[in-house]
């Protein structure tokens, strides 16, 4: 057992949950995508282990690419600031279907940015799904195309979400035990 796992207050979402969360909408984006010319967008890091599951159950051929962006500092909640630390590079914007992998829609800022963002750039089409969603928190109006699961407003941790950048490699997510991040944010 990861000795991080003592940090875990419970189970929100068991691996054999994502697992079939992940093959309905594979197999639902391999339909939608059929005459498209895909490519799967990466939003690092936390969509890492999402969208590396994703790119080998969706049955088409399709391009990947990465972005970094990042909405929040250290602590456990967003603020509106989104700043893109690693960009696309291409040449064929007009040529591809963007399909944006996210890990966790919270206020709504990082896709909504994104999407304006790529669109902006001339890409053909541009989606996004999400493995969870907490609609409860949005601050800015948006609806990704497909969603994994709509989640209580709890601080969720493990399969790429991380909180202070611990705890990504939980092969579940969990929510994270409030004495962790009371004692964080407060030192004292
Ligand atoms: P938004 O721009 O507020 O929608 O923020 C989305 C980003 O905030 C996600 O990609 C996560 O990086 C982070 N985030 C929001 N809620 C959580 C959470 O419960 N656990 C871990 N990260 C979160
Ligand atoms: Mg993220």
């Amino acid at each position: 057992m990861n000795i991080l796992e003592n940090d875990i207050e419970k189970i929100l979402i068991s691996k054999e949950e994502i697992n079939s969360i992940e093959n309905a909408m594979a197999a639902q984006i391999s339909d939608d995508y059929a005459d498209k010319n895909l490519l799967l967008l990466c939003i690092l890091k936390g969509s890492v282990v999402f969208f590396s599951d994703l790119m080998r159950k969706i049955t088409l051929p399709m391009q990947i690419d990465f972005m970094k962006v990042t909405s929040y500092g250290k602590g456990s909640t967003s603020t509106g600031n989104v700043r893109i630390l690693l960009d696309l590079h291409r040449e064929d914007f007009s040529a591809v279907d963007v399909l944006i992998v996210e890990d966790i829609i919270d206020s709504g800022r990082t896709l909504s940015t994104l999407v304006e963002y790529l669109k902006m750039k001339g890409c053909r089409s541009v989606k996004t799904c999400t493995l969870l969603d907490k609609p409860a928190r949005r601050e800015v109006e948006f609806t990704p195309d497909y969603t994994g699961k709509i989640i209580p407003d709890e601080f969720v941790v493990g399969f790429g979400l991380d909180y202070a950048e611990k705890y990504r490699e939980l092969p579940y997510v969990g929510i994270l035990k409030p004495s962790v991040y009371t004692k964080e944010d407060n030192p004292d």
